[in-house]
């Protein structure tokens, strides 16, 4: 039985005093759901977050972290730093990381085994773009940012490791796949795992939908036997916007 999990990146929003208003009215609004919620706000905020909701059952997940155990890489941040707040999980590989900051897949492979290595829990990022999808090339990107990253991994290693196709041409742009779209990938990815790895580590792997969910979309795109919930982003910064997300689970 696979994990459901919705999960809220946050990226570079909310402030302090906002993001303990948005931790208090999604704690007070938080439905009944035998799903895994989590959020994950910016570093500086990780610690009141996890303070403020201590004992509850929305996990503070962190955005990334760096592959080094520590060092000279200013504005960076590890593992045991994160560990030591009281962060389990770490998104790896989101697309904007990618672009923005020039993060390949064999940095990511270092990130991945870093956070393994610590014990942190991996939601590992990936997907294509627009003109990928045009030229008919999704699918073998999907299937190299896999291999490149995470097929060198021990079988063990899968248990600990959560899985978010996010298309690039759908983050933040209000284009969302459709329902066949995503089922279609999260279907190849299972069988690629599955390929490379072991049928019974692809069937238990959660795999998440990440790009453009809204309330709206998000009970379609969860229905689909391989989608197992979703990265969210825009929505995830409304509390009643995540929080109608989390019901269409
Ligand atoms: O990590 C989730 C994010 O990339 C999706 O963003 O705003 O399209 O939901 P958004």
């Amino acid at each position: 039985m696979r994990n459901k999990i919705v999960a809220g990146n946050w990226k570079m929003n909310k402030t302090l005093s906002e993001t303990e208003a948005l931790v208090t009215r999604l704690s007070a609004m938080l439905p009944d759901t035998d799903a895994e919620v989590m959020v994950a706000p910016t570093y500086v905020n990780l610690t009141g977050a996890v303070r403020q909701l201590e004992g509850s059952a929305i996990e503070v997940i962190a955005q990334n972290m760096h592959f080094a155990e520590n060092g000279a890489y200013t504005g960076e941040i590890s593992a045991d730093m994160l560990l030591e707040i009281g962060i389990e999980t770490v998104i790896i590989g989101h697309s904007e990381r990618r672009a923005y900051f020039g993060e390949t897949d064999e940095i990511l492979a270092k990130k991945v085994a870093m956070a393994l290595n610590k014990g942190l829990r991996v939601m590992f990022c990936f997907g294509e773009e627009l003109a990928d999808r045009k030229a008919g090339n999704h699918f073998n990107i999907v299937e190299s940012q896999l291999k490149n990253a995470l097929f060198s991994l021990k079988d063990s290693a899968w248990q600990h490791i959560v899985l978010a196709y996010e298309p690039v041409w759908a983050i933040g742009t209000g284009e969302t796949a459709s329902p066949e779209q995503a089922q279609e990938m999260h279907a190849f990815i299972r069988k690629t795992i599955s390929e490379a790895n072991d049928a019974s580590i692809s069937e238990s792997v959660s795999i998440l939908y990440g790009g453009s969910v809204k309330p709206n979309n998000a009970e379609e795109i969860f229905s689909k036997p391989d989608v197992d919930g979703g990265l969210i982003g825009g929505a995830s910064l409304n509390a009643d916007d995540f929080t109608a997300i989390i019901k269409a689970i």
